[in-house]
């Protein structure tokens, strides 16, 4: 590996930990405005300084994260469907890699659509983009994308997506977390990260959930709806962190959440 390759895949896993705490803001590329992501500085802001990277367009980018704030970023650079659109699938490649190289981006990330109509499509992209982050020294995220179908969240499925992704090239796989996971990560030669879905009844099942995954293999995270969706979301990837980098087990991290959680109530009332 390069040294620039080597760099940027160490903004993004950290070499200390061997693990990744990414935020993901991408929604609004086929949701639009998503709840509480109405407005995203507000919401990005307060997480950066405890997300090792974050991932968003670079509509977002631009407008909404200081240049000076010393983010990390994986940018999201697939993308044109929407989800009142005929097909989710249908993505393309949305930015270029000159554009991503100005905005000094630590990675690219782009969804591949195993099993739909535009599979093919979808994995060319990846394939090109592999291809050009090998040129340029930008590792790639591939992100295994279910659309609308979340059922398709199984580790016979999801084992399926983060081979091919591996098999192309991809640096590190973006997926789901599910029953069996070790089948995927085992299965599967390029480090995974897991996606967290849509925002689940409570805090512990988060950590559990990050907890499950790490144990069975994944070397991280990258969040997004579990983590600001929530009432304390900086209380919520603080303990997510504890987790990921620290090993601390669900309900240490839980007690951690309601540590912060009363502190920040504190403040709020001005006790
Ligand atoms: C969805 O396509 C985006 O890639 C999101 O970044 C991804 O689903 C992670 O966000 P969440 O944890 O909210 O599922």
């Amino acid at each position: 590996m390069d040294w620039g390759m080597k760099n940027r895949m160490a903004r993004i896993i950290n070499p200390g930990t061997g693990r990744a705490v990414m935020v993901a803001f991408d929604h609004g590329y086929f949701l639009g405005p998503t709840h509480k992501l109405e407005v995203p500085r507000q919401t990005i802001t307060p997480l950066l300084p405890y997300a090792d990277t974050i991932m968003l367009t670079r509509g977002v980018l631009r407008s909404s994260v200081d240049p000076e704030s010393r983010a990390n970023v994986v940018l999201r650079v697939s993308g044109g469907s929407s989800i009142v659109g005929p097909d989710l699938s249908d993505e393309g490649l949305t930015t270029s890699f000159k554009d991503a190289l100005r905005l000094n981006v630590a990675g690219v990330g782009i969804s591949v659509f195993v099993g739909s109509e535009h599979e093919r499509q979808t994995l060319l992209n990846l394939a090109e983009l592999v291809d050009k982050g090998e040129e340029y020294g930008i590792p790639v995220l591939g992100i295994t994308a279910v659309g609308k179908e979340l059922e398709k969240r199984d580790a016979r499925y999801l084992s399926l997506c983060c081979r091919i992704c591996a098999e192309l090239g991809t640096h590190i796989v973006k997926t789901y977390y599910c029953e069996d996971f070790e089948k995927v990560t085992t299965s599967c030669p390029a480090p995974i990260v897991i996606a967290g879905g849509p925002k689940l009844e409570t805090e512990m099942d988060v950590f559990e959930m990050t907890y499950n995954a790490i144990r069975q293999g994944a070397v991280g995270v990258d969040m997004g709806r579990n983590i600001w969706q929530n009432d304390h979301p900086v209380a919520v990837i603080r303990a997510i962190r504890s987790i990921v980098h620290e090993n601390f087990k669900p309900k240490q991290a839980h007690d951690l959440f309601l540590g912060l959680k009363n502190e920040e109530s504190k403040k709020v009332a001005g006790v």
